[in-house]
């Protein structure tokens, strides 16, 4: 049986990766074909049956809330015009799960950012979902996690194997396979330089944490980039109850970057079932044209 849970969203960082275009939106508001990121995350965690959502918030976020908050008017110009499929795709955004939000003050890194929900999770087990990651899989990857740790009372991270150059832009494990994709972990580091990475199992950005968490929280001590990362937490929780890693069912898009979010919006439009076929043709097209592929 998957015990019900929260998720914590975090969504406070600056997105530097993304200037000029985040100087003043947030980059979890980025629009990947008719959504932004942060929806497509609410709506794994919604699937996943998770119904409660706190999300982490900072200066220049209020978008985000605004996003997913009832809007009257539109809704109804959108009825009285006859346009339902529009009306349909906004009039149940606030209806996803309860969001709350809670604003980090400072940018102080994203164990930080997790450690801000603790009064609000309690004492239980809880979901920590990036908010610029999205998934494609058949089971919403974050409920993969809740069921390893239904059965196992582990904590329990999402890996991804990824290639090595850019291995030094993630958490990296040192982790023993148990079983067909459950790993135990032995260690993590917090992007390595690549000749100290221990391996390309790479922390991917999705989590179901154990309260114990938050007391390893307080003990963390400012690490990479002078931020409190919650890689450096997770070594805590690991000596204190143990830690696994699950290789994910799926396919994960990083909007972490540029690039990343081009090639995810590529990707996802080319899969699209309404624009994909025009976007098709329209490169075939360019590149009769122009030769650039
Ligand atoms: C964060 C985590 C890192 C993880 C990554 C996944 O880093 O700190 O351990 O591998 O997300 O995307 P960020 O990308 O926020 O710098």
């Amino acid at each position: 049986m998957l015990v019900a849970m929260k998720a914590v969203i975090p969504a406070a960082g600056w997105g530097v990766r993304f200037l000029p275009l985040t100087k003043e939106q947030p980059k979890e508001m980025l629009p990947v074909i008719d959504k932004p990121v942060i929806q497509y995350v609410v709506e794994e965690a919604a699937a996943a049956g998770i119904g409660d959502i706190i999300i982490i918030t900072g200066r220049h976020k209020r978008t985000i809330e605004d996003h997913f908050d009832r809007s009257f008017e539109l809704e109804s110009i959108l009825r009285n015009g006859n346009r339902k499929a529009l009306l349909d795709s906004i009039s149940g955004l606030h209806e996803l799960a309860d969001l709350h939000y809670i604003r980090q003050h400072e940018q102080r890194g994203l164990g930080d950012a997790v450690y801000r929900a603790r009064h609000h999770v309690g004492n239980e087990p809880f979901a920590v979902m990036l908010g610029d990651t999205i998934h494609v899989s058949e089971v919403p990857v974050v409920k993969q996690l809740m069921q390893v740790h239904a059965r196992t009372g582990r904590a329990v991270i999402a890996a991804e194997r990824v290639p090595g150059e850019k291995v030094k832009d993630y958490g990296v494990l040192d982790a023993v396979r148990m079983e067909d994709r459950l790993y135990d972990v032995k260690d993590l580091v917090e992007k390595p330089r690549p000749e100290e990475a221990p391996s390309d199992l790479c922390i991917a950005g999705t989590y179901v944490l154990t309260p114990g968490i938050f007391e390893c929280l307080e003990r963390t001590e400012p690490g990479y980039n002078g931020e409190v990362q919650l890689t450096d937490a997770l070594r805590l929780l690991r000596e204190k109850e143990g830690l696994l890693a699950w290789e994910f069912v799926g396919k994960r898009y990083d909007i972490g970057d540029i690039p990343g979010w081009l090639s995810a919006q590529l990707e996802l439009a080319l899969k699209h079932p309404v624009y994909g076929e025009r976007l098709r043709e329209r490169i075939k097209e360019l590149d009769r044209k122009e030769h650039f592929l």
